[in-house]
């Protein structure tokens, strides 16, 4: 057939199979030769190439194809100023009445070397907690011994010292483990603790990492308002590096509980659907030196993620710090390729300072590198 059929054919008939049939035979061959040529010299090698060096790229881009998001949460809006009085904040969550007096709160963390986050986390909370636990190890997750670096610091806290419980744990040292499976042994001790530190039927627990920091006035708001939920994750901003670097607002493992004996258990992981909004701060890998970061990303769970020993460069960490980008150079773990693509690249410096803890701010000289502008460390 000629070309004048075809276009005649299609006028007839627009079928898409009528178009295969009339296409001269040497223009499939030229078309796949060159497709054929492409593919074997450029694509094939450069594709070996990606998924040798980024192998894990590779993977983390394909996750929406072998990996499905968890459950969405219920979020529950959260209503806050400091003006409004705690009857109408209960109120507005739906939550009244308010009780006669607060419940009693418990804070309990798993303490490795995190001084400053800890001087931060419990400035903010404490007008509000009765009873701050805290539990160390002298063995890193990854069984690295270390030293309990609460003890050598404890002077440091004598503003909680008289409601403080303390509690220290040997670590298994299983080379070769799963780090996880000392994690778990870690945080089954914190919840007997949280008994020898006397928790009774109707206190509140924080359940959360040392960096992961209830604002003050959300745990107010959650003492004193009768008929809140019994079980409740935190929405927390997600911050890298310091509070200049916000990353997302998808922190939520954090979570507060009425504790009820024999159920509540201690826990980091998810525990019911009810997600409060805006509850806090987060800040992952905010360390004041350098050296913290390699210790951490050494020693911590995902030490799989360390796949070059130039990882641990001292002046790589450094200028990551600055440019807000990944310690791993590892894609954004999402599950849509709209989420990966929107999050793939640094994380751009917000300028901002508002709404952080109060301490961290009238400390503003000593926290410096937490805030905007300072990315560059002190030596040690
Ligand atoms: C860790 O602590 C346990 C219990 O106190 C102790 O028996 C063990 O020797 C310690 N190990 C190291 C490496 O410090």
């Amino acid at each position: 057939m000629t070309d004048g059929d075809y276009s005649a054919s299609k006028k007839r008939d627009d079928h898409v199979s009528d178009q295969q049939r009339h296409t001269p035979p040497h223009l499939i061959l030229g078309f796949d030769l060159r497709t054929v040529a492409v593919i074997c010299l450029v694509v094939v090698p450069a594709f070996v190439y990606v998924v040798g060096r980024h192998g894990d790229k590779a993977t983390f881009f394909l996750r929406p194809l072998w990996d499905s998001p968890q459950k969405p949460f219920n979020r529950i809006p959260h209503y806050y100023h400091p003006a409004l009085p705690m009857a109408t904040l209960c109120r507005l969550h739906g939550w009244g009445p308010t009780r006669d007096i607060p419940r009693r709160v418990f804070d309990a963390v798993l303490f490795s070397n995190e001084v400053d986050m800890l001087t931060i986390r419990w400035r903010e909370l404490q007008p509000y907690v009765s009873r701050f636990v805290l539990l160390e190890s002298n063995s890193t997750f990854t069984a690295i011994p270390k030293p309990l670096n609460f003890a050598a610091n404890r002077a440091k806290f004598g503003f909680v010292e008289p409601r403080l419980t303390y509690g220290t744990i040997g670590g298994r040292f299983r080379a070769g483990e799963n780090p996880f499976v000392e994690e778990a042994y870690q945080r089954l001790a914190l919840d007997q603790l949280i008994r020898i530190a006397g928790v009774e039927d109707d206190d509140l627990v924080i359940m959360s990492d040392v960096d992961e920091i209830p604002s003050g006035h959300t745990v107010d708001l959650l003492r004193w308002c009768n008929g809140t939920p019994p079980v409740l994750h935190l929405q927390l901003r997600n911050y890298l590096y310091s509070y200049e670097f916000l990353y997302d607002y998808d922190s939520w493992r954090a979570s507060v509980h009425v504790y009820r004996r024999g159920e509540t258990k201690y826990g980091h992981f998810r525990r019911t659907d009810l997600l409060l909004t805006d509850s806090g701060w987060h800040c992952s890998f905010c360390f004041r030196h350098i050296s913290d970061f390699v210790f951490k990303m050494k020693a911590y769970s995902h030490t799989d993620r360390v796949r070059f020993s130039h990882f641990l460069d001292r002046e790589r960490i450094q200028d990551i710090i600055c440019r807000g980008a990944n310690l791993y150079d590892m894609l954004p773990e999402e599950y849509t390729f709209r989420e990966i693509i929107g999050k793939m690249g640094p994380t751009p410096s917000s300028y901002s300072a508002v709404h952080l803890p109060a301490y961290l701010l009238e400390n503003a000289d000593e926290f410096r590198y937490l805030l905007p502008g300072n990315c560059i460390r002190e030596s040690e």
